[in-house]
């Protein structure tokens, strides 16, 4: 593959081969000397048109320990903001003939568009609503390292569906994986039509969370909400946070994920996010070695690779 655009068009085999690189970069950023030379002499632009912490900071420092020259966009201070285009802004960035573009937008679609009208390699940090590719992949290594398979695991995605990337990446990834996966949140919250990708729907937590190996709790996206359903605080965090009680529903063993930023006593108590069945913190780490076999895999197909 020449981008990553998406989890949807990879094969599990594509998907497991990534998951394989990618602990063997957890293993070189576990060592003193954390430094390879993959990439060197490659440049690497973070374009990022929407807020991000983990995404940003994680594909620098894969960029960096794969020894690529990482330059960080920063749009808020760029010609975007004199109503530059994103045509624009693309062509303008290949023009210094980039190797890897990493974008994150706000419109579903734009990094698809982007991909047309450049001759590097782009990677989806995400876009809009539709795909997030590399969050999946890292939680899919966080849940494979931890219960040793994904495969026939039932995975509970909650939450705000409707708005996630997220969501819709993870479903795609842990399907082709063979997980069983379910998706609860308020109706007004799920996409319409949503039991059409095979997923089982809940809309009472408890009930949803019954047996399930894994729980993935999704940010309550109001920034996206327009003032059409914007529920309360106090109540969603009543039916739909996950605390103590609603988790004891899944198996004993079950473990809590949560992609981040995450608004603790909205959809989840901050006992059960910094609790011993919560991955939160690996899934940080588990990022920055997806992001560096990602990398590592698109490089292998830059011209002169
Ligand atoms: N999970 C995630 O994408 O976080 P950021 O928005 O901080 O990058």
């Amino acid at each position: 593959h020449r981008h990553l655009l998406g989890i949807e068009g990879l094969s599990p085999l594509d998907i497991a081969a990534l998951l394989d690189r990618a602990d063997e970069a957890v293993d070189i950023s576990r060592q003193v000397e954390k430094k390879r030379s993959t990439l060197r002499g490659r440049t690497q632009i973070n374009l990022f048109f929407e807020p991000s912490t983990r995404t940003q900071s994680s594909f620098e420092l894969a960029g960096k320990r794969l020894g690529a020259d990482v330059m960080n966009m920063s749009v808020a201070s760029s010609s975007v903001k004199k109503g530059e285009t994103l045509i624009d802004t693309a062509a303008t960035l290949n023009a210094m003939r980039p190797d890897i573009i990493v974008v994150r937008h706000h419109e579903a679609g734009a990094v698809h568009l982007l991909a047309r009208k450049v001759d590097c390699a782009v990677v989806n940090a995400g876009d809009g609503a539709h795909e997030h590719p590399t969050q999946a992949l890292l939680d899919a290594l966080t849940i494979r390292r931890n219960k040793g398979r994904i495969e026939g695991l039932a995975v509970a995605i909650c939450g705000d569906v409707l708005h996630s990337r997220v969501a819709r990446s993870n479903i795609i990834l842990l399907q082709a994986m063979g997980a069983r996966v379910r998706v609860i949140g308020p109706s007004t919250l799920l996409p319409p039509g949503i039991a059409r990708f095979g997923v089982e729907v809940f809309t009472d937590m408890r009930a949803g969370l019954r047996d399930v190996d894994i729980v993935m709790m999704l940010r309550l996206q109001r920034e996206r909400m327009n003032g059409s359903f914007v529920p309360s605080v106090k109540e969603y965090f009543r039916y739909f946070g996950l605390d103590g009680d609603k988790l004891r529903q899944a198996r004993p063993d079950a473990l809590v994920m949560h992609p981040g930023p995450m608004n603790r006593g909205v959809e989840i108590a901050s006992d059960v996010a910094d609790g011993a069945q919560s991955l939160i913190k690996e899934q940080v780490e588990m990022g920055v070695a997806v992001r560096m076999a990602v990398l590592e895999a698109l490089a292998m197909h830059l011209p002169n690779a």
